[in-house]
């Protein structure tokens, strides 16, 4: 008999394909992501477990997965399972790193360049046929070469990002908390993280959410950047106090924001809709069909390792 997996929401079919090799795959067709009691009832049933960021795998998920071998996450972060209830029950935690880093840089990019030169604001004004020729004081955004940037966190995303603003001829700040140093072909400088708000003028989260980094950025924060500074989420929403950086937007303490990720995903927080400086995205960093299928393979061979016994290609403990 073949072991049990859940996948709780459809990924792109090679992985599918690659899982039911293995396993007798369980997969929610449904268009809705299953709730965290139906996934409790569920998880009984299963050895393991390929599941999304969105799903909350709690203790509670963890002691009723009896059977449970693995959890792989379709995704680099797992803020979203209760790492030491995992443990407890020697149960193996995976996740998705190296295969999304560019194409996450990629959009952090877009999002920095959309924000700098207003680039939405500029697209809704031509759609609503607002533009009526050309204007020396029309949408006036902000130089993006030559500038500073500053990353916090400068993991594999970090350093991606700082290999295109090469391109620009940026110069690069970082703050890390752990002890390694980038590539030094980057010319990157470590800092502290309140040099690195008050000196950039383009900033861009890359660091996981753990409880040290939740609210990272707040008032205080967005106090000391730049007028003129450009900020960046593609990490997770609950790094940046939402409510403080609208009113930073509104009152223009900085420039504009460009974000893809929300504390309280998918809703937003109240007055960031409105505002004509912030660049608002799904939750796409990683979503292009090449990235998107790499993911979905190795989620799948990161079950298919610790179900056979092996060491899977990427696991988290
Ligand atoms: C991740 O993998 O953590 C991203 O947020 C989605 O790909």
């Amino acid at each position: 008999m073949k072991p049990r997996i859940l996948v709780t929401k459809r990924i792109p079919e090679a992985g599918l394909k690659r899982l039911a090799e293995v396993f007798e795959v369980h997969l929610n067709e449904e268009e809705r992501p299953l709730s965290h009691t139906e996934i409790l009832h569920l998880i009984p049933g299963f050895d393991a477990l390929l599941c999304l960021l969105t799903d909350r795998v709690d203790a509670d998920v963890i002691r009723a997965g009896k059977h449970l071998k693995c959890i792989s996450n379709y995704a680099v972060g797992f803020n979203n399972i209760d790492l030491e209830a995992a443990r407890s029950q020697s149960i193996i935690v995976c996740n998705t790193p190296g295969v999304l880093t560019e194409t996450t840089a990629d959009l952090a990019w877009a999002l920095l360049m959309a924000a700098a030169r207003l680039i939405p604001e500029s697209d809704s004004f031509v759609r609503n046929n607002l533009f009526t020729g050309w204007e020396p004081m029309l949408h006036l955004g902000m130089d993006i070469h030559g500038k500073r940037l500053g990353l916090i966190g400068m993991g594999r995303i970090g350093i991606a990002m700082a290999h295109r603003a090469l391109g620009f001829n940026m110069q690069i700040q970082y703050y890390e908390q752990d002890d390694y140093s980038p590539p030094s072909g980057l010319k990157a400088t470590k800092t502290d993280l309140e040099t690195l708000l008050k000196t950039s003028d383009f900033i861009s989260i890359h660091t996981p959410l753990t409880p040290e980094t939740k609210h990272l950025i707040g008032t205080e924060q967005f106090s000391m950047m730049k007028p003129t500074a450009v900020l960046v989420n593609t990490a997770r929403g609950a790094i940046l106090d939402e409510k403080a950086l609208v009113q930073a937007l509104l009152d223009r303490t900085i420039f504009a924001a460009g974000l893809d990720v929300y504390e309280y995903e998918p809703e937003l927080v109240s007055g960031l809709k409105d505002l004509p400086n912030a660049v608002l995205v799904a939750h796409i960093g990683s979503a292009s069909i090449e990235t998107r299928t790499r993911m979905a393979m190795l989620a799948a061979e990161n079950a298919i390792a610790v179900i056979e016994g092996k060491e899977p290609p990427a696991g988290v403990i």
